[in-house]
């Protein structure tokens, strides 16, 4: 039986290691360790708590007995139908398992030794990690204090050192934030040459800002711009393993020889499940999301806690102190929620569950506050 200090002192023990870990949904699990309470609410990896829609799962249940086999010949109408769904083609598109294998094909063809990755910071760790892993040189360049990116610095970065990358995430993980569409297109048009913009949108489908929008016109429009795509989060399927970005021809060709493999036939069928009911499907789980995502505004407004706007699955507040040992505290009173974020040091990264979810999180985020 473990105590419930000796229960938190490990979780802090595997957070301060889990600065050494990339920012992956599995690294976010794995540093919460012990013996878990049995209705353990995981709050801490921006997942998606209503799962698969229901038409994928009955179409991976429908393959499973087919899995012996490879169904490389599928992979032709697989690539047409996610072209498709955005109104590109499929030379504009390669898939991968998860985004995550695509924003490392992204770092291992567009960085080298001597052109460095820049990044907004804080922002989605998988990037950065890679090149760091490859020794490529990597930039940060702090976020506005309205947590938007800083797209002239970024930009006069980019070109002072000759970066072969920029990593945009938008809206941004951990912060939730936007960096509107008016910033992306000032960044685009004053790219330097040579330089490629990836705009990573794994959370795209949540916003609901007017000032938010797609870089997808920036592909059609042949521009220096990858977009990243996965169906890990509004989709629900983070354990299915599907993503995608999209691009120029060229610039997929030169991504292409550094993704792992063709997806699982399971994965597949899931994804063309989903896309087909993605017209009813997306607006009602983002509606969903933001009816839960306001009411706990609403909460934190009355105990005039401040958070920063969201846009997102997820959310920041700011717990008035170091959240470090905040954070800490939760898994043991069954909340898991995501790890600190340097230098946002005072802030609590939540996911938006379900209704019971969040009511237990607010409960335990409450009992944590008051002492
Ligand atoms: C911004 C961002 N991009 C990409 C990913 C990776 O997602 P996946 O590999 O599941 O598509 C995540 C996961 O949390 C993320 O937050």
């Amino acid at each position: 039986m473990i105590t419930r200090r000796g229960f938190a002192a490990r979780i802090g023990a595997a957070v301060a290691a889990g600065r050494m870990l990339p920012e992956m949904a599995y690294a976010q699990r794995a540093m919460i360790q012990g013996d878990l309470p049995k209705d353990m609410v995981w709050l801490n990896a921006n997942e998606n708590p209503l799962g698969p829609p229901q038409s994928s799962l009955a179409a991976m249940a429908d393959v499973l007995s087919a899995a012996g086999r490879y169904h490389y010949q599928e992979v032709r109408d697989f690539y047409a139908a996610l072209a498709r769904s955005e109104d590109l083609q499929p030379e504009n598109i390669v898939a991968g398992c998860g985004s995550s294998e695509l924003l490392h094909a992204a770092v291992e063809a567009f960085t080298a030794p001597d052109r460095p990755l820049i990044v907004m910071h804080p922002t989605y760790e998988g990037p950065p990690e890679v090149a760091r892993a490859m020794h490529r040189q990597v930039i940060q360049v702090p976020l506005l204090p309205d947590y938007s990116a800083d797209v002239r610095k970024i930009a006069e970065a980019a070109d002072k050192i000759h970066a072969g990358l920029i990593y945009m995430c938008n809206p941004n993980n951990p912060t939730a934030s936007i960096t509107p569409k008016a910033e992306v297109a000032w960044l685009v048009a004053n790219l330097p040459p040579d330089n490629v913009l990836l705009i990573d949108e794994a959370y795209i489908h949540f916003g609901e800002s007017k000032e938010l929008e797609t870089a997808l016109p920036y592909v059609r429009q042949a521009k220096n711009v990858v977009v990243a795509r996965t169906f890990s989060k509004i989709y629900g399927m983070a354990g299915v393993r599907a993503g995608f970005v999209c691009a120029r021809p060229e610039l997929i060709e030169r991504m292409r020889p550094f993704r792992n493999n063709v997806l699982s036939i399971i994965a597949i069928r899931a994804v063309l499940a989903a896309l087909a009911e993605s017209r009813t499907l997306l607006p009602e789980r983002r509606a969903t999301n933001a009816r839960i995502r306001g009411e706990l505004c609403a909460w934190l407004r009355e105990r005039k806690l401040p958070y920063i706007d969201t846009q997102a699955n997820f959310m920041m507040i700011d717990v008035g102190r170091n959240a470090r040992e905040f954070i800490a505290k939760m898994p043991p009173m069954g909340v898991a929620v995501g790890r600190p974020f340097p230098p946002l040091d005072n802030m609590l990264r939540v996911t938006i569950g379900t209704d019971p979810e969040m009511q237990k999180f607010r409960d335990v985020f409450w009992r944590v506050y008051r002492g």
